[in-house]
């Protein structure tokens, strides 16, 4: 099958699913305290690092006043370990009073007055994963209404301390819930990471109706090892994850880990490069207030970003994985673009790969290609042999624009366009046999 035949019958596919609150067209952008801070609430010891309301305001200014606000990403999101360990004499959470002290209602007028939005965790079951109190199903609709009470923009609902049963019943109940409140409150939900990730236990059809992201698999850790094993778990299973996605709502294949300890610079640009092709949220989990320039760079890529936020919102593929380790995949996007990924597996030195882009299946003539992350841009003809020399466990990815009319008229060349050499008919010996 033709490339323009994929993406047409994904994208009807898409089309009819999605959850109607109108929020997530493209998906979320923010940061996320679990992975980072996870449940540290040792505040007299560690008080810049523990889970309290200056964890999040300081994380908050961060977003709006070092640029990443403007780039998209605004929702900053509360994980476990926020609320106190019994409920209100109404019966409704409450946040622990001497960690939020002005509590979660303020937090959110904080988010807003500075143009970013505010996530909570809930937990579908009598306790969260950390052991406070969470919303068996008779709390749902009280629990609903207390976030929307307190301005809250996201809800992440994990799956802790309940059964199959419940969550079948809960899930979709919350959803109704959060509706019904009347306030546009995004969803996320950790219930197809409960259930194995993969039909027939997890029905992706109803998912996409009632969250606008889902956790299909573990939680992320630290670690180049704990990307490894996300990324192959969501490329195996390809097939059924591409086809749940779509504007509203999302695979969470989970939080990026850029800037923390466990990636080195190759590593961080292949997890963003990777989440750009899976169209997965960009939540970062890092600290926002010490993170260096290098990790700074690649989260902040517009390129990396613009691919990730394609309005079209087709979830990419890998297209080849070769022998020699290296794995090429591919992201249909707007305007007849689309995004080329060269992953290496290897573990020995730059691997020059050699392919050519009729071999990766573009067959209409001459592309424009701009590298992610070097900025260079070459153009390139579909039968040309090029190079790319591929860095151990990094990636080069492209940005590849609609390609040119095969027989241009002459007064298009006129303002010396960047296809003149294509007139003159020789444009393959003109592209540079290695390009990075
Ligand atoms: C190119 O398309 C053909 C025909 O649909 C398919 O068999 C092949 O796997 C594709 N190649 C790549 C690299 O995607
Ligand atoms: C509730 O659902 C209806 C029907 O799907 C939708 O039109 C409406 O925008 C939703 N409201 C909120 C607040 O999510």
């Amino acid at each position: 099958m033709h490339w323009t035949v994929l993406v047409l019958a994904s994208g009807l596919l898409v089309v009819t699913v999605a959850l109607d609150n109108g929020l997530m067209r493209t998906p979320p952008m923010g940061w996320l305290a679990w992975e980072r801070f996870r449940c540290n609430t040792d505040c007299e010891r560690d008080p810049k690092n523990c889970i309290s309301e200056n964890l999040f305001t300081d994380m908050a200014d961060r977003l709006a006043e070092d640029g990443w606000r403007e780039l998209g990403y605004v929702y900053i999101t509360i994980d476990d370990c926020w609320a106190s360990m019994q409920r209100d004499e109404q019966g409704r959470l409450q946040a622990d009073p001497k960690r939020f002290p002005r509590g979660i209602h303020r937090l959110s007028r904080y988010m807003h007055d500075r143009g970013l939005k505010l996530g909570i965790y809930g937990d579908m079951g009598t306790h969260t994963c950390g052991g406070y109190p969470g919303t068996p199903l008779d709390k749902i609709e009280v629990d609903a209404q207390t976030f929307a009470d307190w301005e809250v923009d996201m809800l992440k609902f994990d799956g802790c301390y309940s059964n199959t049963a419940e969550q079948e019943q809960g899930y979709p109940r919350m959803s109704k819930a959060l509706n019904a409140t009347g306030r546009p409150i995004g969803y996320s939900c950790s219930w197809p990471a409960y259930q194995g990730g993969l039909p027939p236990q997890v029905n992706y059809g109803l998912l996409a109706k009632i969250c606008n992201l889902w956790r299909n698999y573990a939680d992320i850790q630290d670690s180049w090892d704990s990307v490894l094993k996300i990324v192959d778990w969501f490329f195996d299973n390809q097939e059924v994850l591409i086809a749940a996605a779509g504007p509203g709502g999302w695979n969470d294949p989970d939080m990026l880990i850029i800037g923390d300890f466990g990636l080195s610079m190759e590593q961080s640009r292949s997890q963003m490069a990777l989440w750009a092709i899976m169209a997965a949220p960009l939540f970062m989990s890092n600290d926002l207030r010490t993170i260096s320039s290098g990790a700074r760079s690649i989260l902040q890529n517009k390129m990396a970003i613009s691919i990730n936020q394609d309005p079209l919102g087709l979830q990419g593929r890998r297209i080849l994985k070769e022998k020699s380790g290296i794995e090429v995949f591919w992201r249909p996007l707007s305007n007849d673009a689309s995004a080329l990924l060269f992953f290496s597996r290897r573990n020995d030195m730059p691997y020059r790969y050699q392919t050519s882009l009729s071999k990766l299946n573009y067959t209409t003539g001459i592309y424009k290609v701009n590298d992610v992350f070097s900025g260079k841009s070459v153009t390139l003809k579909d039968s040309s042999n090029f190079v790319v020399s591929v860095n151990p466990t990094g990636v080069v990815m492209w940005y590849i624009s609609a390609p040119a009319k095969p027989r241009p008229l002459p007064h298009q060349f006129s303002r010396g366009g960047r296809f003149e050499e294509f007139g003159r008919g020789d444009l393959a010996n003109a592209i540079p046999p290695v390009f990075l």
